[in-house]
């Protein structure tokens, strides 16, 4: 009889992406910022949120509903948790998908506390009836329940604490008008420079008792695709080489070649992301070519081509997203080594 065999991404999940991976959860807890001192980057999220918590401070009020949109592993979640400890208030975490009736998301409403803080990750996933009900909540810090059926049903009005609702998405394009038109404040995380990066290495070997020097954090930041989710992994991950090679010491050598033998390029390419490069490249020309072709042809779910791999290759110049298709362009394919397709020659150069 024939054993079915683990697939390899059951055996060795992929290393590199933004999404979070098992050994991430137990790590990340350590490292995560708890104050917004303490965070990183994003200079423009920081400096408004400071003003809005003051603010809502100095009232004696909850901060207005925060929504958080952004590629996995920008700090969403960390910022959620930074606002509830800013503002000293409790923290309800729940994901969307888990609430699966208006009822559960009410029985959540009704039992926060005055000025607690409701965290709804993956807030696109909520279906249209919860977030009719979340529409009054937000508003008015009113539930709308509808008791009794047919004739004899009536709506009746509940009043809730005042709460601030924090929402993170990484399809802003998911979340629907209504729902998005009813936080007062909106926030859109950018991929970290490169220098942020270098000091969340630093901080992170700081916390896990790693030596590093910085050229070794140069190199880490560098690979990072941007995401501090990322630059901690490839700590962790370069940690392991330099016990072997240099008494635990990362220096640029070490990480360069920790780097290298992981396959993280000199722009934190991963095996991933220059499949789907040489595939738009080798096989369809350079585009124009559809999300659902190249998903078909690199066997990677469209949601994960969209949310995890495609934004940081934009971000860096190598693909276009166009009414007809994904392009690639002329310095991904220096990048990689290929010829720039023919047909896209004129194209490319425009
Ligand atoms: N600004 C920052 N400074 C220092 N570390 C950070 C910062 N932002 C994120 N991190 C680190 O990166 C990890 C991932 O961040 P976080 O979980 O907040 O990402 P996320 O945007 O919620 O991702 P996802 O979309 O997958 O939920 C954190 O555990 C933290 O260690
Ligand atoms: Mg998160």
């Amino acid at each position: 009889m024939s054993q079915a065999m683990p697939t390899a991404t059951e055996e060795t999940p992929r290393a590199i992406a933004g999404e979070v991976m098992p050994e991430d959860s137990q790590a990340e807890a350590g490292l995560r910022p708890r104050r917004l001192s303490e965070y990183v980057g994003q200079p423009k999220i920081t400096s408004n949120l400071k003003i809005f918590l003051s603010a809502a401070q100095a009232r004696r009020e909850a901060l207005d509903h925060v929504l958080f949109f952004g590629p996995p592993g920008l700090g969403k979640t960390t910022l959620a948790n930074i606002i509830a400890q800013e503002m000293n208030a409790p923290l309800k975490s729940v994901g969307a998908p888990a609430i699966e009736r208006g009822g559960d998301l009410a029985a959540v409403l009704t039992n926060l506390q005055e000025g607690e803080v409701l965290f709804i990750d993956e807030i696109h996933r909520l279906r249209p009836q919860i977030e009719e009900v979340l529409y009054p909540a937000m508003e008015d810090y009113q539930l709308d329940l509808m008791i009794g059926q047919g004739t004899a049903a009536r709506s009746i009005k509940l009043d809730l604490p005042k709460f601030t609702l924090v929402g993170a998405t990484t399809r802003a394009g998911l979340i629907t008008a209504p729902l998005r038109g009813r936080f007062g404040i909106i926030f859109h995380l950018d991929f970290y420079a490169q220098r942020d990066l270098e000091v969340i290495v630093h901080r992170s070997a700081e916390i896990l008792g790693v030596e590093i020097e910085a050229g070794g954090a140069r190199e880490i930041a560098r690979r990072a695709r941007g995401t501090p989710r990322i630059a901690n992994r490839l700590l962790r991950r370069v940690r392991d080489y330099a016990e072997v090679l240099s008494n635990g010491r990362i220096t640029n050598a070490v990480a360069g070649r920790a780097l290298d033998e992981m396959e993280v390029d000199r722009f934190g390419l991963d095996e991933v992301d220059r499949k789907l490069l040489s595939a738009i490249i080798e096989k369809f020309d350079g585009g124009p070519v559809g999300i659902g072709t190249i998903s078909a042809s690199i066997s990677e779910e469209r949601e994960s081509i969209e949310e995890i791999i495609e934004p940081y290759l934009i971000q860096i110049g190598f693909l276009n997203r166009t009414p007809r298709g994904r392009v690639v362009t002329r310095a991904a394919c220096e990048h990689l080594g290929l010829p720039v397709p023919q047909a896209q020659q004129s194209l490319l150069a425009s």
